[in-house]
């Protein structure tokens, strides 16, 4: 599965004109697709990467996803510091992201690739169920509170709006735990919010049986 959505990713990389706007999410599932990212040999100085989720946490902490990224992959290409968006922690963190967003994709909001990931709760990127930043329309960044049992509560995600505005949706999930929930997705079932997702562009959906 990683090396397909590697593949997916080189191909939609190499497809751009000049800069080339990604999110990626947190979690074990991307790790083996940063790996592989990491050792490939592609013109990353034409790429922007933004988190389509985050802890607000400070980059250091290990709940981080931005510094699980820059451990796994952005430390390892060659890529401006400038080119790599991370949510800064902080009172008005969403309406800020929103605004590099805004101002990095010309105004449109409009991202080339996003990576999302699969909670077995139907979650993806930090839109849960019942979070009310799911009924966010307008906004392309929302606050969320993630419930306890996924590590920190206080989260910014990019909302329905921005991920169905992606030239390219990538959603990845493994292991027999995300199976259920996974097929469910597929099913657009209205009552997990990884089944909301309405993406106007190319849309992926893998799965993979092995962790
Ligand atoms: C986060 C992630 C989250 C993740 C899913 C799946 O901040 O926790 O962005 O949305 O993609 O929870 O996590 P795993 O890949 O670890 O199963």
């Amino acid at each position: 599965m990683a090396a397909y959505a590697a593949g997916l990713f080189k191909k939609a990389l190499l497809k751009k004109e000049g800069r080339f706007l990604a999110a990626v999410s947190g979690g074990k599932t991307p790790r083996r697709l940063f790996r592989e990212l990491a050792a490939a040999r592609l013109p990353w100085e034409r790429a922007v990467f933004f988190m389509a989720d985050e802890r607000l946490v400070p980059l250091s902490s290990s709940e981080s996803n931005f510094g699980a990224a820059r451990g796994l992959f952005f430390s390892k290409i060659r890529i401006p510091r400038a080119n790599l968006h991370p949510v800064r922690p902080g009172p008005g963190a969403a309406a800020a992201y929103a605004r590099e967003l805004l101002k990095e994709t010309g105004g449109s909001g409009k991202l080339d690739l996003i990576l999302l990931g699969l909670g077995e709760d139907g979650h993806t990127a930090s839109l849960f169920p019942g979070s009310p930043a799911l009924k966010e329309h307008k906004r392309l960044v929302a606050f969320s509170r993630a419930p306890a049992s996924a590590g920190t509560r206080r989260r910014v995600t990019l909302t329905l709006k921005a991920i169905n505005r992606a030239s390219a949706v990538v959603l990845m999930a493994a292991g027999p735990s995300k199976k259920e929930v996974f097929e469910r997705a597929l099913r657009l079932d209205k009552k997990i919010p990884a089944g909301l997702l309405r993406p106007g562009g190319e849309t992926h959906f893998l799965f993979s049986e092995k962790e």
